[in-house]
C-alpha cells in the first residue's frame, strides 16, 4: 500500500506544474508502469462522444473506441463501480486488445459528479490484483480526481 501511496503523491505533485488532464494521465500512466510488476499494459479511456476514447497510455497499441456497456471498461462506466477481474476469459465480452492479457483491472475517474474516465490495468499473470490493489488504485483515481483538471474534456 506505501508504494501506492507514494505514486498518488508523485501524481500530485506533477499536477501542480500543470493541472491539464493529458499531462497528468499520461505521467499516471508512465508511473503506474513503471513501479508496478507484471504488466503488460496501464492507461486510460476517456469519455468523448457518449463513448470511451483511447486515452494517455504505456503498453501495446489497443482498441480506440469502447461503447458504454461494452468490455471490461465500458462495464465500469455502466455501473460505476471498479471491475477486478481475475481471468479476463471468464469476462462476458471482454475485448482482448491484446491477447497476452489474463488479468485485468477498471477503475472509473469522476468530475463535476460524472464518469469522464476509466483507469485501465492489464496483466499477462492470472489473477494479478487483489483487494488491496483496488484499494490503492482506487487511493491513485482519487488523488486523479482531486488534482487533475477535466474542464477541457469534451464528454
Ligand atoms: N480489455 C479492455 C479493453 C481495453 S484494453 O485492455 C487496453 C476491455 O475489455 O474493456
Amino acid at each position: 500500500m506505501a508504494e501506492y501511496t507514494l505514486l498518488a503523491k508523485q501524481i500530485r505533485a506533477l499536477a501542480e506544474d500543470e493541472p491539464n488532464f493529458i499531462p497528468v494521465l499520461s505521467n499516471a500512466s508512465a508511473l503506474i508502469y513503471e513501479n508496478m510488476t507484471d504488466l503488460n499494459w496501464a492507461g486510460f479511456y476517456l469519455m468523448n462522444k457518449g463513448s470511451l476514447m483511447l486515452g494517455p497510455f504505456q503498453g501495446k497499441v489497443a482498441c480506440i473506441r469502447i461503447e458504454v456497456g461494452k468490455g471490461v471498461c465500458g462495464t465500469a462506466v455502466a455501473e460505476d463501480a471498479t471491475q477486478l477481474v481475475k481471468d479476463v476469459h471468464q469476462f462476458p465480452g471482454h475485448i482482448a486488445c491484446d491477447s497476452a492479457s489474463n488479468s485485468e483491472i477498471v477503475v472509473p475517474i469522476h468530475s463535476g459528479g460524472k464518469v469522464v474516465a476509466v483507469l485501465d490495468i492489464d496483466s499477462p499473470l492470472l489473477a494479478r490484483f487483489d483487494e488491496d490493489d483496488r484499494e490503492g488504485l482506487e487511493e491513485i483515481v482519487k488523488a486523479i480526481e482531486e488534482c487533475a483538471d477535466f474542464s477541457e474534456l469534451t464528454l
